[in-house]
C-alpha cells in the first residue's frame, strides 16, 4: 500500500517508454515525423477509426475539430456544463456561441433532451463528452444530430479504451477529440488526437495543426523538393516525435489499464453499497473506461479537507463552465440554465484511479469516507 500522498491520477512510466523515447532522440526526426504516423496509426488500429491526426493537447484536437467542421461567428454549438472548460473554450476560439444543455443526474452525461430543447436555427454542432470515461447515449446524439442536420463531435478526452454497444469510442462521433495529459489513460507529456472516418475532415485537421500548410517537411524531402503552400489560416499544434514515442509505447499497455481501472472502479463500487458515499451510475451497455471515479456526497467539503489531510488526493471534477468568471462576465448567462448540473456539484468528489494502485490503497480511501460518515 502506497502511504505517501495519493493523487486523484497519475502516469505510469516503465522502462520500455523511456527507451522508445531514447530512440526517437538518436533518430534522425525529434518533430512530423514518423513516430507521429506509427501514433497516429496506433490508435487508429485501437478505436477501429480511419484516420487520426495526432496535435499538441487535447484543447488543439476540440479546435481543429470544431475548425474542420466550420464553425464560425454566429453559430451555436451545444456542449454540456459538466466538464473541463476546454469543451466550451474551442467553440470560443473560432468565433462560436457554447449553448450548455444539461446532465442526467444519475451519470452526468449530457442528456438528449436538454440537446433537443437547446437547439435553435443557428445551431450547427452538438459536442457530447464521455464524462469520468463513460460514453454519452451516443446513439440518441447521433438520431438528434441527423434529424436537425448538426455535425456530431465527441470530446473524448476522458474515454481512450472505453465503449458503447460494442463500438470504441473514437468511432461514435464525425470527429472524436482525445487528450494525452499525465492523468490520462496513456500520457505522452501533452499531447491530442483527432480521429474520424471522413478524409475530408482529416486533411482540414491536418492542415490547421500545420499553419493550414498542406504538405509537411518530412513529406517535401521525401518528395525533393521544397514549394509549399499556405491555403487556410492554421495554427501550430504540432506534436513531437519524442512525444509520440512515448504514446505508441503506453498504448501497449492501455488494455491492461483499462481492466485494472475497472477492477479498482468494481472494489469502491462494492465498498459503497447502501453506503451514504454514492457513486455514479454505470450505463448497462458500455465498457467505462473510468479516467475519474467520481461519488456524490452531502458534505462534499467537509469530506474533501478530510481526505487531503490524510494523505489522500480527492478533487472536483468539475465546475460547471458558465459559472466560471469568464463565462459569467462575458456571456450574461441566465440563471440557472442546467440546475441538475449545479446541483450535483454541490456533492461531487472524485477519488484517486490510477492503474499503479494496489487494492490496498482503494481501501485506505473507502475506510478514511466511511470515518468521516458513518
Ligand atoms: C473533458 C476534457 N476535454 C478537454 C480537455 C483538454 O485536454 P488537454 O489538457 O490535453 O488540452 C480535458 C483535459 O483535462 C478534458 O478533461
Amino acid at each position: 500500500m502506497t502511504k505517501e500522498f495519493l493523487p486523484y491520477g497519475r502516469q505510469s512510466i516503465c522502462d520500455d517508454d523511456i527507451a522508445a523515447v531514447v530512440d526517437v532522440l538518436r533518430s534522425d526526426w525529434l518533430t512530423t515525423g514518423p513516430a507521429v504516423e506509427r501514433f497516429e496509426a496506433g490508435i487508429c488500429g485501437f478505436t477501429g477509426a480511419k484516420y487520426g491526426v495526432a496535435v499538441n493537447s487535447g484543447t488543439a484536437a476540440l479546435h481543429a475539430a470544431m475548425h474542420a467542421i466550420g464553425i464560425g461567428v454566429g453559430d451555436e454549438v451545444i456542449v454540456p456544463p459538466m466538464t473541463f472548460a476546454a469543451t466550451a473554450n474551442c467553440v470560443l476560439y473560432q468565433g462560436g456561441t457554447p449553448v450548455f444543455a444539461d446532465v442526467e443526474p444519475d451519470t452526468l452525461l449530457i442528456d438528449p433532451g436538454a440537446v433537443e430543447v437547446a437547439i435553435t436555427p443557428r445551431t450547427k454542432a452538438i459536442i457530447g463528452v464521455d464524462y469520468a470515461g463513460q460514453p454519452c447515449d451516443w446513439e440518441a446524439l447521433r438520431g438528434i444530430a441527423a434529424k436537425h442536420g448538426l455535425a456530431l463531435v465527441a470530446d473524448a478526452c476522458h474515454a481512450l479504451g472505453a465503449q458503447y454497444k460494442g463500438r470504441k469510442v473514437g468511432t461514435l462521433a464525425d470527429i472524436s477529440a482525445f487528450s494525452f495529459h499525465p492523468v490520462k489513460h496513456i500520457t505522452t507529456g501533452e499531447g491530442g488526437m483527432c480521429l474520424t472516418d471522413n478524409e475530408t475532415l482529416a486533411v482540414r485537421m491536418r492542415a490547421f495543426r500545420g499553419h493550414g500548410i498542406s504538405s509537411t517537411a518530412a513529406q517535401r524531402e521525401k518528395a525533393g523538393g521544397w514549394f509549399y503552400e499556405m491555403t487556410d489560416l492554421g495554427y501550430n499544434y504540432r506534436i513531437s516525435d519524442i512525444q509520440c514515442a512515448l504514446g505508441a509505447s503506453q498504448l501497449k499497455k492501455l488494455t491492461r489499464w483499462i481492466a485494472k481501472r475497472n477492477e479498482l472502479a468494481a472494489i469502491y463500487d462494492t465498498a459503497f453499497t447502501e453506503s451514504v458515499v454514492r457513486p455514479l451510475a454505470k450505463r448497462s451497455d458500455v465498457v467505462h473506461a473510468y479516467h475519474l471515479y467520481i461519488v456524490r456526497v452531502a458534505e462534499r467539503d467537509v469530506a474533501f479537507k478530510s481526505l487531503r489531510e490524510s494523505g489522500i488526493g480527492a478533487n472536483v471534477h468539475y465546475v460547471p463552465v458558465y459559472l466560471h468568471p469568464y463565462y459569467r462576465e462575458h456571456f450574461g448567462i441566465k440563471e440557472c440554465p442546467c440546475p441538475v448540473a449545479e446541483s450535483v456539484y454541490k456533492e461531487i468528489l472524485t477519488l484517486p484511479l490510477w492503474p499503479g494502485m494496489v487494492e490496498a490503497d482503494v481501501w485506505r480511501i473507502v475506510d478514511k469516507l466511511k470515518n468521516i460518515f458513518d
